[in-house]
């Protein structure tokens, strides 16, 4: 199986002293900041170009810079993807309507380290299965974090996050996956959010992975758009994305990505 060699290469994995932790404790307090900020001004009406430039704003006010703007060509610092789109929705002039389902990821470089994390937020009134899916990606990305001790493996974050994602009826999509973090956006190892547990490297304290389901409502399979970046269901199913940088210490998981520390 090609992923699961794939997934024994530690090699390139770098791992981080407790100072470096520490260190990219500031690009990850900012990410959180900005997408809590963010979240509060979503509402109908709204264009995702709009949060954009309010992200940017409160990018220049910390003096920090965006870990997308400028990545392989991408043009903003926000990634914005409605209903359908499942990642790498490119901020438009188009408004936000009562009842989308809008992921933001976002990612941040300060202090020599990046930052990266993304939520998914109900725009006004949303449908039961929109909620629903919101949450059972919100949950997801928690039972991978649950997994992220030293001496597990690396499958077993994937595996709690597929049969989760599953087992509420959901898909998980395959074409992207989680990664490493630090002084790098993507790092090694990469984190896929299916397959059997045990498989893969043994977790380190020090090691950094951005950890981030990206689930839909049907079926898993998507595609990517004219614009060269947004990926979509092939169904023109609901998806939803949740994504915190967590660092593995001594004593277990801590989310950098969290407001609260
Ligand atoms: N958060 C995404 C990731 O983890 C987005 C990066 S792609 C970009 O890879 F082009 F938008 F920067
Ligand atoms: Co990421």
């Amino acid at each position: 199986m090609i992923y699961a060699k794939s997934l024994m290469k530690d090699r390139g994995v770098v791992l981080k002293s407790p100072r470096e932790i520490d260190e990219m404790r500031v690009a990850n307090r900012i990410v959180a900041e900005i997408l809590e900020a963010v979240k509060e001004i979503v509402r109908p009406g709204i264009t995702t170009d709009e949060l954009n430039v309010f992200a940017e704003e409160r990018l220049r006010k910390k003096k920090a810079k965006s870990a997308f703007k400028g990545y392989r060509g991408y043009p903003k610092a926000l990634c914005t993807s409605v209903n359908s789109q499942v990642v790498h929705g490119v901020p438009t002039k188009t408004p936000l309507k009562e009842g989308d389902l809008l992921s933001l990821d976002f990612g941040v470089y300060c202090s020599g380290f990046y930052g990266d994390a993304a939520i998914t937020v109900p725009v006004g009134l949303v449908s039961e299965e929109a909620m629903k899916l919101k949450e059972v990606a919100e949950k997801a990305l928690y039972k991978g974090i649950e997994k992220v001790y030293q001496g597990n493996r690396l499958s077993d974050i994937s595996y709690a996050v597929q049969s989760f994602v599953e087992g509420n009826g959901f898909s998980v999509v395959r074409e992207f996956v989680g990664h490493g973090i630090g002084r790098s956006l993507h790092e090694e190892p990469q984190i896929p959010n299916y397959g059997p547990p045990g498989v893969g490297i043994k977790l380190r304290a020090g090691m950094v992975l951005a950890i981030e389901p990206m689930i839909n409502a049907g079926g898993s399979e998507v595609k990517i758009l004219q614009d060269g970046w947004t990926a979509v269901t092939k169904d023109g199913s609901l998806s939803a994305h949740f994504e915190h940088t967590v660092a593995i210490t001594e004593t277990g998981p801590v989310i950098l990505t969290s407001l609260d520390g």
